[in-house]
């Protein structure tokens, strides 16, 4: 892990309340989550479907409000725009009935930005998308062509920190694969921090330098990501890395977030009696593991 970091979260806690019929429910998304985000590291977040992934990339950036914890924001992050949110699905974050050109001119005149002809060539050429798109809109573009402009967009702000959430997960491998390239680039080019968001192991190896794994809201480890992907050490996390190819999902009902022992408890098969007991994040190996086996 590095020296600094832009962001802290302290014991961030989500709850959800939904409504079915005449029953209340309440989904725990996110469990005393604590995290750091280097600087000049790129931290991935990896979890299977309702880890709370998402539901943390949100609070990030101000989209919801945790009920629960702080966030401690470093520097410039807390002005507008310096922490932007790249989703999976980039059409939702453009307006279908507006051209390309014109959605990023609006975020430049927004930040008081020049919207020169020179400045638009200037982030197209950044995200690798041709200068003569500019008058489409979003449906007369490919998926790929379309999650480029989002990252334009979103890079408009001179943001300090971008969150990208399954950036590429839409999008087939060779598309994914020029994208996640280029993003790359970008960070060198314009010395960015990324949070980046996947449940796909090959590709958070491939860009990720720390790793945060996530299960059921609450962080069962965490540390150098060829450290834990090369000898995961929490049970979940050897799990996750056993099913790289298997796509699996979870089913959360409220009963599975008691607060009381070991979040994975009802999956481990090392399960023991004191993991009626939650455990603490145990350091091991210049890592962090929540899990009774490393207890010192
Ligand atoms: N607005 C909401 N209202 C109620 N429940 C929500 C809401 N947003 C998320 N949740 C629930 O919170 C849990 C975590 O959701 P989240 O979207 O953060 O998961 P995720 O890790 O991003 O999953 P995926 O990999 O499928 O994107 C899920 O159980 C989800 O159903
Ligand atoms: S604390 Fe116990 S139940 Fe939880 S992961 Fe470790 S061994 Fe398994
Ligand atoms: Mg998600």
């Amino acid at each position: 892990m590095s020296k600094g970091f832009l962001i802290k979260g302290e014991a961030i806690s989500k709850t959800f309340k939904l409504k079915r019929g005449w029953q209340t429910f309440f989904i725990k998304a996110l469990n005393k989550v604590s995290f750091l985000l280097p600087e000049e590291r790129i931290l991935g977040i990896a979890g299977e479907s309702g880890s709370g992934k998402s539901t943390l990339a949100k609070i990030l950036v101000g989209l919801i409000k945790p009920s629960e914890g702080n966030l401690i924001y470093q520097g410039n992050l807390l002005e507008k725009g310096k922490i932007q949110l790249i989703f999976q699905n980039p059409y939702t974050s453009l307006n279908p009935k507006m051209r390309i050109g014109r959605a990023l001119k609006e975020v430049l005149y927004y930040q008081g930005l020049s919207s020169q002809k020179g400045e638009l060539e200037r982030i197209f050429s950044l995200v690798e998308l041709p200068f003569s798109l500019i008058d489409r809109l979003p449906s007369q573009l490919s998926g790929g062509q379309c999650q480029r402009v989002a990252i334009a967009r979103a890079l408009a702000s001179c943001p300090s920190v971008l969150i990208l959430d399954e950036p590429t997960s839409n999008l087939d491998v060779v598309v994914s694969k020029k994208i996640i390239d280029n993003l790359l680039k970008i960070k060198q080019t314009l010395k960015m921090n990324y949070i980046f968001i996947s449940h796909d192991l090959g590709l958070l190896s491939y860009i990720t330098e720390d790793l945060l794994v996530i299960y059921k809201g609450k962080v069962v480890e965490e540390g150098s990501t060829p450290d834990v992907l090369k000898k995961p050490l929490h049970p979940y996390s050897q799990l996750l890395v056993s099913s790289a190819k298997r796509d699996f999902s979870l089913g959360l009902e409220e009963e599975d977030f008691s607060d009381e022992g070991c979040i994975f408890k009802n999956r481990c098969i090392f399960k023991m009696n004191i993991c009626q007991n939650q455990p603490p994040l145990f350091l091991k190996e210049d890592r962090k593991v929540a899990c009774w086996l490393y207890q010192n």
